[in-house]
């Protein structure tokens, strides 16, 4: 694991955004994992620079999302699908016909979430599979207590993430209670894992995923098992981190 600390969000999102451009420029058809939440845009928005301002090609790309809303369409403006169409599919030259997001309004969520294994499979995998992490420790929406083995399913999310998200819902809006999600199993499978975080409200989280034991209770914990994993935090979220943790993602990246 490679943890790489810098002062604020934008340096953080600019770093980790190099990394994602290397291995795009490196493998043209790449498979890109996709998260949502706030912490990921500064690293899409610039994304979007290298493609309008120095060509970053997306159109071999294919991407996965981790997870969406069940009872949201792609319609819905808190739909992780809208979300990934404002804050990056559009603005990019994504072929729509590479683009995955679990389906919130599938029929019959288990066949779904089968199709969606066996697709991710099809296309070789995940080669790279950007990740937020919740304040409890959550990696997509594998809440604490999912098994660290867990495929692609349906999830029941808990308060403090209904809590969390419901500042994105109008007031009489009901946040969901459920969510399709990659498993922990899922994520693990991917070649490489780039982790963001961002802000105190995560210190904790970081510390018990990056220093704590390996533990369901902390899905996140699970990436200290993974063998190319980077995470990008700021100063803030690096707080309560007591290891030493001055790497550089170049000097491995190009090594
Ligand atoms: C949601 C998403 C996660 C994300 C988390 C943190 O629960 N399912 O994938 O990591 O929010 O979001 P934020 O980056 O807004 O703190």
């Amino acid at each position: 694991m490679l943890v790489i600390v810098n002062d604020t969000y934008d340096p953080m999102s600019k770093e980790a955004a190099k990394l994602v451009a290397d291995r795009l420029r490196k493998k043209p058809n790449l498979v890109l994992g996709l998260a949502t939440g706030s912490t990921p845009l500064g690293l899409y928005k610039e994304l979007i620079r290298f493609h309008k301002e120095e060509g970053l090609d997306f159109s071999k790309v294919t991407t996965f999302n981790l997870d969406e809303y069940v009872g949201l369409p792609p319609s819905h403006n808190q739909s992780y699908h809208y979300f990934m169409n404002e804050h990056l599919f559009k603005h990019i030259n994504l072929d729509p016909r590479h683009i995955h997001v679990p389906q919130g309004m599938a029929k019959d969520v288990d066949v779904f979430c089968s199709w969606y294994e066996q697709r991710i499979a099809e296309c070789g995998g995940i080669d790279l599979q950007v990740l937020g992490i919740g304040a409890n420790g959550h990696i997509a929406f594998n809440e604490p207590g999912s098994s660290l083995g867990s495929r692609t399913r349906i999830k029941t999310l808990t308060g403090t993430t209904r809590g969390d998200n419901s500042r994105f819902f109008k007031p009489n809006e009901d946040v969901p209670r459920y969510a399709i999600t990659m498993g922990v199993g899922t994520i693990m499978d991917s070649k490489e894992l780039l982790l963001l975080a961002s802000k105190t409200g995560k210190a904790e989280a970081v510390k018990a995923a990056v220093e704590g034991p390996i533990t369901a209770m902390c899905p996140a914990s699970i990436i200290q098992m993974h063998r190319s994993a980077f995470v990008f935090l700021d100063k803030e979220a690096a707080s309560e981190l007591t290891g030493m943790y001055n790497d550089t993602w170049e000097s491995k990246v190009f090594a």
